[in-house]
């Protein structure tokens, strides 16, 4: 696995350990162990690394769940602001760009999504993480991530909504993170290249961040052909090439969510140990997924 990341890629998002769950286990504990050991790994080999991500409603610490009143506040503010300034400060020098929030609008809304932190904190606490984490690290580089934006309308309406408010208080947003847990089929390539250059043309840094394309829908048919294969290493290939259409000094990268197969979080999402979402195989080889993915981005180097 190391081996592979070593030689193919030049950035890493950790997938888990730098979520709060798992960073804040217990309302006294701190666990920064396995996040610190692929921190210093990435560093070695001359990775950088992104961070991901201070705020996400699903890495939600479950001792948190009972400071659910009003009264409670204050306390739970405290909590997030140690965690956002600890978290920061310790990478500071390792980690310069940070989804500082995951999905916090609603799906087909313009709205923030209902969770525990907008109830006890109110609309402004994305602001204040943001505030934060630049008193942490004056240099980080500001994500905001999300998913679906590639095809739900509404949803960029509300991020550019969020992003209006935050730019009235002064707060600047450095990048825009779109997750991409896309499929083989929809949406159209029209669709992606919409969403993208939306934020491209406001000037925001594009991270395609968490890459990945399902062979079939949940309750498709589920042989899987070579043909499927080869539509999978299509997309691939003109994701990376819409990803062309950035101005150059806009890409921040594209990330795949995990390595291989059998690595994905797709099989456990969709309950389905048949999927074969990323670019390598099992046994760590390379698919027709790689090949295509390859082909898109030198489009992307040409430009
Ligand atoms: C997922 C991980 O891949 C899983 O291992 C974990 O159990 C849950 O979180 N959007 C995100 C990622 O922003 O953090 C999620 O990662 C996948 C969806």
């Amino acid at each position: 696995y190391a081996a592979v990341v070593a030689k193919e890629f030049n950035s890493v998002t950790i997938e888990n350990h730098l979520k709060m769950n798992a960073i804040r286990p217990c309302d006294t504990c701190w666990n920064y162990t396995l996040a610190d050991s692929v921190v210093n790994w990435c560093l070695r080999n001359k990775k950088r690394v992104h961070g991901h991500t201070l705020l996400w409603h699903e890495s939600f610490p479950k001792w948190l769940k009972k400071y659910n009143s009003k009264q409670d506040s204050a306390f739970v503010e405290n909590v997030l602001k140690e965690h956002v300034m600890k978290t920061v400060k310790r990478y500071k020098g390792k980690i310069a760009s940070w989804d500082v929030a995951n999905e916090v609008i609603a799906d087909k809304s313009t709205e923030l999504r209902q969770s525990f932190w907008l109830t006890i904190l109110g609309p402004n606490f994305l602001s204040r993480i943001i505030q934060y984490a630049k008193e942490a690290d004056p240099d980080v580089k500001i994500f905001y991530n999300d998913y679906g934006q590639e095809y739900d309308y509404v949803k960029i309406e509300g991020i550019d909504k969020l992003l209006a408010t935050l730019k009235f208080q002064n707060i600047k947003i450095d990048g825009i993170g779109f997750q991409m847990h896309t499929c083989i089929q929809s949406p159209s390539l029209d669709s992606i290249k919409n969403a993208i250059m939306h934020f491209a043309k406001q000037g925001y840094l594009i991270h395609i961040s968490e890459l990945d394309v399902p062979n079939y829908p949940k309750d498709g048919n589920k042989t899987m052909t070579d043909s499927m294969l080869r539509l999978q290493s299509e997309r691939y290939k003109n994701i990376a090439a819409i990803y062309a259409l950035v101005p150059q000094k806009q890409r921040f990268g594209i990330t795949t969510w995990n390595l291989s197969d059998k690595d994905s979080w797709i099989r456990t999402y969709m309950k389905d140990e048949l999927q074969k979402p990323l670019l390598f195989d099992e046994q760590y080889k390379r698919k027709p997924a790689y090949y295509g993915f390859r082909e898109g981005l030198k489009i992307s180097l040409k430009k």
